[in-house]
């Protein structure tokens, strides 16, 4: 079983991605609704949440952990938690952009704490020191997706606000630096056009966990009876719960529950 978190919703994004990729896999979700949004939050408050959500879903005997958030991974710098393997989305997300670029001018998006830690800017160095990484922090677009206000004239406005100085910039490739944003997927691609390609985190995270789940055959486990996907919260909501079922369709959720971290 693979454990994955975020603070809400967006992981989401990943966790589908994940399923798709891995179709023998188990998941347990954690979703810290309670505490959400991490990206206006300090580095120091981030990780100790980070960590709290780590070693819950270790309790729960994941094989691997899977930090589907942007906010969290770029707090977070090592790449195991009491011995398991830990996957974040900051690499995959950076590689995959680098590897789309064309004129080498990269734009982010991404919460204020993804922003401000700069690990996009470090890792996009790494990777090609050639590449221009143009960020804007975009904290309103979190509430919009949690919301689920998806296909709405002021989620079309909010994103251009965000965009157009990334566009101004001549930007080829957009980095969706936070897992909500491919909620608000078709503003984005209203706003930014056909010629600017968008890089969410979930498909390159996946393909990082299975290369890895390849080398190690003996995590991957047949499907039983008992539930394949979990979600849990830290906060109990309907309106999360029937979102996160669009969010997810047609992969359906086996079991909820809600949580306390404590
Ligand atoms: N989905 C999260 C991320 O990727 C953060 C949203 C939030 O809690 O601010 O950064």
């Amino acid at each position: 079983m693979i454990g994955v978190f975020d603070s809400g919703l967006g992981g989401l994004t990943v966790l589908k991605a994940l399923v798709e990729h891995l179709p023998n896999q188990k998941f347990v979700y954690l979703g810290d609704t309670a505490r959400l949004p991490y990206g206006a939050k300090s580095g120091e408050t981030i990780l100790k949440y980070t960590e709290q959500n780590l070693h819950f879903l270790k309790k729960l005997n994941v094989q691997a952990l899977v930090i589907a958030c942007n906010s969290a991974s770029a707090h977070w710098h090592s790449p195991e938690f009491e011995g398991l393997p830990v996957f974040t989305v900051i690499h995959p997300t950076s590689a995959q952009a680098a590897k789309l670029t064309r004129n080498k001018r990269v734009g982010l998006l991404a919460t204020r704490a993804t922003v401000g830690s700069n690990s996009y800017v470090k890792s996009l160095q790494e990777i090609d020191p050639a590449i221009e990484l143009y960020a804007q922090a975009a904290p309103l677009l979190v509430p919009f997706a949690e919301e689920g206000l998806v296909n709405d004239p002021l989620t079309n406005l909010i994103v251009y606000r965000y965009a157009q100085p990334l566009l101004a910039e001549n930007i080829d490739t957009l980095i969706l630096g936070c897992t909500h944003y491919p909620i608000l997927k078709e503003a984005l691609y209203k706003v930014c056009g056909a010629q600017v390609e968008l890089i969410e985190s979930g498909h390159a995270v996946a393909a990082e966990l299975t290369a890895y789940l390849e080398k190690n055959p003996q995590m991957t486990v047949a499907h039983s009876k008992t539930p394949r996907i979990t979600v849990l919260t830290t906060d109990s909501s309907e309106h999360f719960k029937k979102w996160a079922q669009e969010i997810l369709s047609p992969i359906s959720v086996d079991q909820w529950n809600l949580v306390d971290l404590a």
